[in-house]
């Protein structure tokens, strides 16, 4: 059976460590969608963590109520036609699958780069090497866990692919799930930011502590 025209929203989930490229991908594709003349939305970690989850820490219950929300908020887009993103760490495989119970419209994405690789050449928040040398504690992927998805719908190696060619493997992917229609990317040229991530924060040197 074929979804009924109105409803046409989806989630789009990332995952993955802090610092594998999540927020990255999350604007780049939030411009494709928006330049399909699609309802988008974008709920970053970060953000979400400034205001609906303001408060909350980073112990494993905190985490798990930051994540129930954003899924909570996911589903109420979705369910009225917004293509939606989301890019928190999400470390904990059950509240993400509870979450695409809900939502049922889902697309997981699995954001791959190990420590190693984020420590060593893109720690631009300073953060690891802080955790790694034991100074702050809580740490995902560090001295805290990180749950992989383990049948995710995209997978992208941001180990060996450039964040265009993670991109294009997410257009094809939400084509071939029939999510859109096509693939070919239309927004050219430098990234104009969404105002919905933390990465210009980043840029300007501002960021939240833990992790
Ligand atoms: N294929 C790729 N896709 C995305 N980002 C990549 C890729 N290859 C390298 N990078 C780099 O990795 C970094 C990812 O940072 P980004 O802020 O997007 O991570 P994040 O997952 O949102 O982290 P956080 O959970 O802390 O918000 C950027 O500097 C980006 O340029
Ligand atoms: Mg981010």
């Amino acid at each position: 059976m074929t979804h009924p025209p109105e409803r046409t929203g989806f989630t789009v989930w990332f995952t993955g460590l802090s610092g594998s490229g999540k927020s990255t991908l999350a604007e780049m594709l939030y411009h494709e969608l928006q330049a399909r003349g699609m309802k988008v939305e974008l709920l970053d970690g970060d953000v979400v963590r400034q205001n609906l989850s303001k408060g909350l820490g980073f112990s494993k219950e905190d985490r798990d109520t930051n994540i129930r929300r954003i899924g909570f908020v996911a589903d109420l887009l979705t369910r009225n036609g917004v293509a939606t993103i989301t890019c928190a760490i999400s470390p904990y495989r059950e509240v993400r699958d509870e979450c695409r119970q809900l939502i049922g419209r889902f697309v997981e994405v699995y954001v791959y780069a190990t420590v190693e690789e984020i420590a060593e050449h893109r720690d631009p928040k300073g953060l690891y090497k802080k955790a790694l040398a034991g100074e702050i504690t809580g740490f995902t992927g560090v001295d805290d866990p990180y749950e992989p998805p383990e049948q995710p719908e995209i997978w992208v190696d941001t180990m060996t692919q450039e964040p265009i060619e993670s991109l294009q493997t997410i257009l094809d992917r939400l084509r071939d799930l029939g999510y859109i229609d096509d693939a070919t990317t239309l927004v050219e040229g430098p990234k104009v930011h969404s105002g919905m991530t933390d990465l210009r924060l980043t840029e300007s040197g501002h960021v939240a502590e833990g992790r």
